[in-house]
């Protein structure tokens, strides 16, 4: 059986159009989605529908997928230049998809556990407890188990570091796709992962895609999206944009 695992697309359509590419030349039998379709990228309803052509088998909530709950609360002001940054992502996406898309986002569910072949598997955006716990590559042994609440599980999958890595933790597999639409590890390619299950046996691809760059900035700019420049920082050199774009704001 083989498993696409696809997550943090943030509005990169350009980006998530060359991995569905990618991913009908794989022929997977099943994908998952771990969250973080919107904000940040100029597309959100574009990549909201994407991930609905696809046919998941599950599409799991993210942090910026769950600001559609309660964002912004009543009487809530930016504190800092992140914050200020996510109010303007927000009210870009609140013009481009729809209440029914919003409410989708919403209640999509925040865990999804099952068995893919004889392999029990538990998959989440950040953590069994969190939207937003950051468990990096490097993570130690003991980060790495609060991955999972059943011992029994052999698999973790989960988003939300935009980082790819596979990591052997105890007694059980821990792999994470990367991100789609905003990879943070330095290869400015979209990622994602192919699971290959047979039995009890696990082989994992972390799969890099190119994509045009140039493309999804300009489509950012004919959008009139807030922000491009970090936008732009960001898909360049696959950096985490936020600190440096600021640096450089308060520099000239
Ligand atoms: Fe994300």
């Amino acid at each position: 059986m083989r498993l696409a695992v696809i997550s943090d697309t943030h509005g990169n359509a350009t980006a998530f159009e060359a991995v569905v590419r990618d991913i009908k030349n794989q022929s997977p039998d099943a994908i998952v989605f771990l969250g973080d379709i919107v904000m940040r990228g100029p597309q959100p309803g574009e990549c909201i529908k994407l991930v609905k052509s696809l046919q998941p088998l599950s599409v799991i909530r993210g942090n910026y997928d769950n600001r559609f709950t309660r964002f912004p609360k009543p009487g809530w002001t930016p504190s800092n230049y992140k914050q200020e940054l996510v109010l303007r992502a927000f009210e870009y996406d609140c013009e481009r998809i729809s209440k029914e898309e919003q409410v989708w986002l919403a209640n999509l569910p925040t865990e999804l556990s099952c068995n893919f072949e004889e392999v029990p598997t538990e998959m989440y955006h950040a953590s069994p407890n969190s939207l937003v716990d950051i468990v990096y590559p490097w993570a130690t042994l003991d980060e790495l188990d609060t991955l999972h609440k059943n011992e029994q599980t052999k698999l973790v999958l989960y988003g939300h570091v935009h980082h790819a890595h596979v990591r052997q933790g105890r007694g059980r597999l821990v792999v994470n796709c990367g991100s789609i639409g905003l990879p943070f590890d330095g290869d400015n390619r979209a990622s994602y992962a192919i699971v290959d299950f047979n039995k009890k046996d696990i082989a994992v691809q972390l799969r890099r895609v190119s994509y045009d760059i140039e493309k999804a900035i300009i489509r950012a700019k004919e959008c009139n999206m807030p922000d491009i420049d970090a936008f732009e920082y960001a898909l360049r050199r696959a950096r985490y944009p936020y600190d440096s774009v600021k640096r450089s704001h308060s520099a000239t």
